[in-house]
């Protein structure tokens, strides 16, 4: 079990939604904070908003930039201390059917959402591991990396990367005393399908009006369920948990269950006898 109190904690894509949620509640649970995004702007106001609870500081950073993540790391380090809470969290969402997808779509997703989390891995581990102060680390991955379905070939190539990640490295570090969570989470409330669609990389996708307006269509629509969905700020309260009962898997509801259930079922039946 890792208390918090004292300990810096680092998170990328902390400035908004379940980042922004997670950075609330360690920060009234006394954690020190380093929130790491490329919005600049929310940046400003998620310290302003925190400042007065605990010391945080603020970096503009692509998750995607190995050199800059390091910069970063020092930096955090040198202003708040050896960095022991690690929450590979910045991610985008892309829900092109793969005949519309393409390289530049493919890179920009799988260079958030996976190469981010490998990126944050790679900087900070081994810098924990050779502390020997132990720690926790919490990988965002989502209900769509434990059965594929419904957001898309590319999103859930990712986030199944970052399930078996997360499983793997929880058995490695567990002997240098630093626990890993891996956070599932279903709808919250966040404005990511927005923000994604502002990120990404501009004419990738090649559509005719018609085909631009049934998009906009279908991403407002998604856009509305996720606004009524989980707070991100119950997402936090849900991490925090736990971190602090060393629980591996973390589901912010049960809208997967259905889809689990069927996959697992279906990997054991095709098991010869
Ligand atoms: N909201 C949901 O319903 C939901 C469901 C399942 C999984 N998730 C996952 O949760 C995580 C957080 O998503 P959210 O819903 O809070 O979205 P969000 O858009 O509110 O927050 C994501 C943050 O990541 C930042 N970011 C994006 N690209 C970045 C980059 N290259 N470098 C640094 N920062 C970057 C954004 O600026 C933003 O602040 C993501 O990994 C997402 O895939 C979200």
């Amino acid at each position: 079990m890792t208390d918090v109190e004292g300990r810096a904690a680092f998170i990328t894509g902390g400035a908004n939604g379940i980042g922004l949620g997670m950075a609330r509640v360690l920060a009234r649970a006394g954690a020190k904070l380093a929130l790491a995004d490329r919005d600049t702007e929310a940046l400003a106001r998620a310290r302003s908003e925190l400042e007065a609870l605990t010391s945080i500081e603020t970096y503009d950073l692509d998750v995607r930039d190995r050199a800059a993540f390091a910069a970063v790391a020092d930096a955090a380090e040198d202003r708040l201390g050896p960095v022991s809470l690690l929450f590979n969290n910045a991610g985008v969402i892309v829900t092109e059917t793969v005949a519309k997808l393409n390289y530049a779509l493919w890179d920009f997703a799988i260079g958030i959402n996976l190469h981010g989390v490998i990126n944050g891995i790679q900087t900070f581990v081994p810098r924990m591991i050779a502390r020997g102060a132990g720690g926790h680390v919490v990988n965002t991955s989502s209900g769509s990396g434990l059965a594929a379905g419904g957001s898309g070939t590319l999103y859930a190539t990712a986030k199944f990367a970052v399930v078996g990640m997360s499983e793997s490295l929880c058995g490695e570090l567990a002997s240098s005393g630093i626990g890993v969570s891996l956070l599932c989470p279903g709808p919250v409330a966040t404005g990511i399908v927005h923000r994604s669609m502002e990120d990404a990389p501009n004419g990738a996708v090649k559509l005719s009006p018609e085909q631009e307006q049934r998009r906009w269509t279908q991403r407002e629509a998604i856009h509305k369920v996720l606004q009524k969905s989980t707070d991100p700020d119950d997402v936090g309260e849900m991490v925090l948990r736990a971190i602090r009962n060393n629980d591996l898997y973390i589901h912010t509801d049960r809208t997967m269950e259905p889809a689990i259930i069927a996959r697992t079922e279906a990997l054991l039946r095709a098991m010869p006898d």
